[in-house]
């Protein structure tokens, strides 16, 4: 069951309304955030609410609402959940206004917050690992859209979806316009090679995500040496390992990379990683 709040208000998803001329629905026109819950307990909150006013600020949106207010409204959607683990979207639009991109006239932007149950892989992925193809469709370049905005523009990523689907893959990987690997198409890709655990650096086209960091962290602390550098496909073919992170993804091992089997580790570093990232979910610390 989805729960909905509007502007600092719950309501019913039937009930749950913006007008049709906001600029969000015309031209995608605005920012989100995706967040989990577990035990009622909301993952890096600071953090999210951070990147969304980091989006908010590169797309010159005010936000209509200040952070205290929107930390209540998730902590209400959250509460009136029937679950005790889910998923919140998070949305903010640049609000009403006429029928034209320029956004000077629009009024006050909308916050939407639905809270529901996402699964972005099936038990079976999240076992045996992920086949991902490597897709045709390019990351937009910083200078097009820069990749660390969180927008309401995600064409660019469900073209790649599409040729993920047609292919029979679980997802697929996105180059940047020079031909490095940037991300998936909803989540941050690492590798291990030689016992080192290596992702693209935001730069290089990929959502500065959350989950990313917390890996990032957790490598740290298990003493895993990280290098935040380039990769090329090959680097995913010649890869030890591969995995996929993001606030939906979770933590997803990957078992193929357009085509090419990736080994089966008898003690994998990416087992390491998802189990002190499940220890911590039992712990205070990734909670504020
Ligand atoms: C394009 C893209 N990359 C990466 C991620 C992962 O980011 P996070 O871990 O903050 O959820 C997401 C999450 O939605 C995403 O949309």
């Amino acid at each position: 069951m989805q729960i909905v709040s509007i502007n600092g208000k719950l309501c019913s998803q039937g009930e749950a309304r913006i007008p049709v001329t906001d600029h969000g629905f015309l031209y995608g026109d605005g920012v989100f955030e995706g967040l989990r819950f577990y035990n009622r307990r909301i993952l890096k909150p600071g953090a999210h609410l951070d990147r969304l006013v980091d989006s908010a600020l590169a797309l010159a949106i005010e936000l209509p609402m200040s952070l205290d207010d929107m930390q209540t409204a998730l902590k209400e959607v959250v509460t009136a959940s029937p679950h005790e683990d889910g998923y919140i979207r998070l949305i903010v639009t640049r609000g009403e206004g006429p029928l034209g991109i320029d956004p000077r006239q629009c009024k006050t932007g909308n916050v939407v917050i639905i809270s529901d149950q996402l699964s972005m892989v099936s038990d079976r992925v999240r076992e045996q690992g992920a086949k991902l193809i490597i897709a045709s469709t390019r990351r937009l370049a910083g200078d097009q859209l820069d990749s660390r905005i969180k927008s309401l523009n995600y064409l660019n990523q469900i073209m790649a979806r599409i040729e993920a689907n047609t292919a029979g893959a679980d997802e697929a990987v996105v180059l940047n316009q020079q031909g490095f690997v940037a991300e998936g198409t909803a989540d941050n890709i690492f590798i291990v090679k030689d016992a080192s655990l290596m992702t693209p650096p935001v730069t290089d086209g990929a959502l500065d995500g959350i989950t990313r960091g917390i890996v990032l962290d957790i490598a740290d602390k298990l003493s895993i040496p990280v290098k935040e550098h380039s990769l090329t496909v090959y680097d995913l073919y010649t890869a030890d390992e591969c995995f996929l992170t993001g606030t939906g993804a979770e933590l997803i091992p990957v078992s193929e990379v357009a085509g090419r089997k990736l080994q089966i580790l008898p003690d994998p570093v990416f087992k390491k990683i998802a189990a002190y990232f499940a220890d911590e979910l039992g712990k205070d610390a990734l909670f504020h």
